[in-house]
């Protein structure tokens, strides 16, 4: 069989650019190894897809090249997206911070990204893995379930490695390897956190305690969101953002009490309230088994007025910059996303072409380019999904 554009994976990503590519009028084939297109998509955002943030910008990513995101997701922006899910009547709504979801179901994603498909005349295979890669003078010939596929230009549109049973390989990143890209290390990331040793024991009955806004820290990175304690350890929107930022080892910092200086706070309930204990005060700021733990494990449990004002602040110093001691991640089998991957160095950014394999593409998370949650990582898939498909 022979084809214009071979794309390996009908993910968010490769849809995108078979929809471009195929408007372009080139005959595209997407090709799949899992049994249903679109998991991931169906997945998403509890079952309803945060399929854009309409503040998604190039710092709301990581990569070891943050400038290469840059033109893609400028010639593809949140509205041109929004745009599309608009002409196909699906109902959406802002929950907060940016981040678009549907009303319904993130079946009407991948029900769009098909009809898009099928009206720009690409072709979807479900049930189609890909064994082998090969380099010929006109393009490339690959290996399918289906037979060999000759194709001018191949897309590797694989994704991650995270959610392993829905289908994510290491397949790209082989690939790209097979034809001399480099590659940065992979891991997980937007991951809940796990604990250890005695910093498990101080939290695990804490297992379904959440705060509602924590400030969550490692170096000069902080996000203001949830906190949930958890059997393992720590999760929450807060600590799944900064899980990509944190590596074993790192400082990781939660300030409890993100609006407020906590030892003037407690300076001040001395005044207020002088008979009641520190657990009592805390408990109103803080869920109160979590005030009781910290009263437990940490902090000298007293009526306020027996403490100086030194000891308040250096209490409240630690409030606002508790130190919780992280010993890894929950890994890929729950990760949202792969960091690290195909090196950018590697591939034009206005395009995502090979700059060693002409004809060659990688588009979305096999890239080294990383979203924050909240809808930024579709919105990449999309953008560079598009950039190929115009090129391609
Ligand atoms: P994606 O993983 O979507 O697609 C890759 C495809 O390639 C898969 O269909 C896979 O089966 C196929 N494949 C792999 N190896 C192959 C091989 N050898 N041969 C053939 N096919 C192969 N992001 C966001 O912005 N908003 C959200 O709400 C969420 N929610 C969310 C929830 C959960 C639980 C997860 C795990 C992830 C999210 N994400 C998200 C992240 C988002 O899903 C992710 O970034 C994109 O799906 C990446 O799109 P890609 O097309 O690059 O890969």
């Amino acid at each position: 069989m022979k084809v214009d554009v071979l794309i390996i994976g009908a993910g968010a990503a490769g849809l995108m650019c078979a929809i471009a590519a195929g408007q372009r009028g080139r005959r595209v084939l997407v090709v799949d190894h899992a049994n249903k297109i679109g998991k991931k998509i169906l997945m998403s955002g509890g079952g309803r897809c945060n399929f854009t943030n309409t503040g998604a910008t190039p710092a709301n990513y990581l990569s070891a090249n943050p400038h290469f995101a840059k033109s893609a997701l400028a010639r593809y922006t949140p509205w041109d997206f929004i745009a599309l899910v608009e002409k196909h009547r699906i109902a959406y709504h802002e929950k907060e911070l940016g981040q678009l979801f549907c009303d319904d179901s993130s079946k009407q994603i991948v029900r769009m990204l098909l009809d898009e498909c099928a009206a720009s005349g690409a072709t979807v295979e479900a049930n189609c893995g890909v064994q082998r890669v090969r380099k010929t003078p006109e393009g490339f010939a690959v290996h399918t379930a289906r037979g060999e596929v000759h194709a001018e230009s191949l897309v590797v549109a694989s994704g991650g490695l995270s959610i392993p049973s829905m289908g994510a390989s290491g397949f790209g990143y082989e690939l790209a390897r097979q034809f001399g890209h480099a590659l940065l290390p992979t891991r997980a990331g937007l991951v809940p956190l796990t604990l250890s040793g005695k910093h498990q024991e101080h939290y695990q009955d804490l297992a379904g305690v959440a705060l509602p806004a924590v400030e969550a820290r490692v170096g000069k990175q902080g996000f203001r969101a949830g906190l949930l304690f958890t059997h393992r350890g720590i999760s929450g929107p807060a600590i799944l953002q900064i899980s990509s930022y944190w590596q074993p080892g790192d400082d990781l910092r939660i300030d409890l009490l993100p609006d407020r200086d906590a030892g003037a706070h407690l300076v001040e309930q001395r005044t207020a309230r002088p008979l009641a204990e520190l657990k009592t005060v805390l408990g109103d700021a803080l869920p109160k088994r979590l005030a009781q733990r910290l009263c437990e494990q940490w902090f000298d449990n007293r009526p306020m007025r027996q403490y100086r004002d030194a000891e308040l602040n250096q209490i409240g110093v630690q409030l606002n910059a508790w130190p919780i001691t992280a010993s890894g991640t929950e890994g890929y089998r729950t990760a949202e996303v792969t960091l690290g991957g195909v090196d950018t160095d590697g591939l034009s950014s206005s395009t995502m072409q090979s700059k060693r394999v002409p004809g060659l593409y990688f588009i979305g998370e096999v890239v080294d380019v990383t979203g924050w949650l909240g809808g930024y990582n579709f919105q990449w898939a999309w953008a560079s999904g598009q950039a190929a498909g115009q090129a391609v």
